[in-house]
């Protein structure tokens, strides 16, 4: 298969990790017969610097036109007292409403070898837990209605959600929960909120005419929040609004110790995804070759996985992970307290590299 791919690096350490992806990709390729063709653009903190704008059109049209995207991360605080027009963060609200995607999948969940890392207790950490956060992308209060008074000492923004956008991220929850174990839990705040009770109301209906097959509940978002580190293994896939989710997901992988692995891809209604680890551009490490580059590689394996439909080649992939992690390679995130080694990025990557073969 041919597949055209955008790689949008990004700041901080995301060029490192990228490039490890884009290598597991190409061996990949190789391997099973696929011809990836890969193009770079450049966005976030570096775009600002370079062209005075963090999502420059020629970025934007590079990725509209892609199959698929994978980015490693934007911003830094060089950028960070910038006015909010040209902030970096930016870059990805205009490639995820630029590409219209709605959907945000994002993982949490414990790699077996590295269950000691879970923050939680023991007895939680030993039930272990997978949970799949569906977060809305496009809509509520990251797009809504906002601004100051005149005077300028109040300030308010909007959350809004039409049943069309409900039902679109909604549908792709309960399909995937289809694959997973048909259980989703909804989360709102629809104790006080309207949008929420919207959002509630939205779920149930498609849940009962189009997926009765799928468990379907709810949780108060502060209840969930609660929940997530009292007993996460009650979760499957989560559906949530684009700011619980934010918040939620952060939260969730956080829980599992191990953020640093940690996949993400944002969906629409065509093939084209962005895929992207969650850990952020982490200037503090960049260029001293200390990043894990597993979170990236992990991405690389969901864009197979979700847009290519290459799920035997997306398999290999995050065995090759996991199995790199259950012969006890760590890099400096995951190592163990009080270990004197551990493997640099592109160690890491190598190991990997070498079960691909
Ligand atoms: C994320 C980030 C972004 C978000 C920021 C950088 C705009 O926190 O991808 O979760 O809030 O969506
Ligand atoms: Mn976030």
């Amino acid at each position: 298969m041919r597949f055209n791919i955008a790689v949008v690096p990004g700041d901080g350490i995301g060029p490192e990790v990228t490039g490890a992806a884009v290598e597991v990709l190409k061996a990949i390729a190789k391997k099973y017969g696929h011809e990836f063709e890969f193009k770079t653009y450049i966005a976030g903190g570096g775009a600002i610097d370079k062209f005075g704008e963090p999502l420059p059109k020629e970025t934007l049209e590079g990725c509209m036109a892609s199959d698929s995207v994978l980015l490693g991360a934007v911003g830094g605080p060089k950028w960070d007292d910038l006015p909010v027009s040209i902030r970096a963060e930016k870059a990805l609200l205009g490639l995820r409403k630029g590409l219209e995607l709605f959907t945000n999948l994002r993982p949490a969940v414990i790699q077996p070898a590295l269950k000691d890392a879970c923050v939680l207790r023991p007895d939680i950490a030993e039930r272990g837990f997978d949970i799949m956060i569906v977060r809305e992308l496009t809509g509520g209060i990251y797009f809504g209605e906002r601004g100051r008074n005149e005077a300028g000492d109040t300030a308010y923004d909007t959350e809004i959600y039409s049943v069309y956008e409900i039902e679109r991220v909604a549908r792709r929850a309960f399909e995937v929960a289809r694959k997973r174990k048909n259980h989703v839990t909804s989360i709102d705040k629809a104790n006080v909120l309207e949008s929420s009770r919207l959002w509630r109301e939205t779920v149930h209906r498609l849940g009962e005419t189009e997926y009765p097959d799928v468990k379907l509940d709810d949780m108060l978002v502060d209840n969930a929040a609660m929940q997530i580190v009292r007993d996460p293994s009650f979760f499957d896939v989560v559906v949530t609004s684009n700011m619980f989710g934010d918040i939620l997901s952060d939260e969730a992988s956080q829980v599992t110790g191990s953020i640093g692995l940690l996949a993400s891809a944002s969906l629409g209604e065509s093939q084209r995804g962005l895929y992207e680890p969650i850990h952020g551009s982490a200037p503090d490490i960049a260029g001293k070759d200390l990043a894990n580059p597993i979170a990236a590689i992990l991405s690389a394996a969901m864009m197979l996985r979700y847009s290519f439909d290459l799920a035997e080649e997306a398999d290999e992939i995050d065995k090759a992970v996991s199995d790199v992690l259950l012969e006890g390679w760590r890099t400096a995130d995951i190592k163990e307290p009080g270990a004197e080694t551990w493997l640099k990025g592109s160690e890491m990557k190598q190991k990997i590299l070498e079960k691909l073969r």
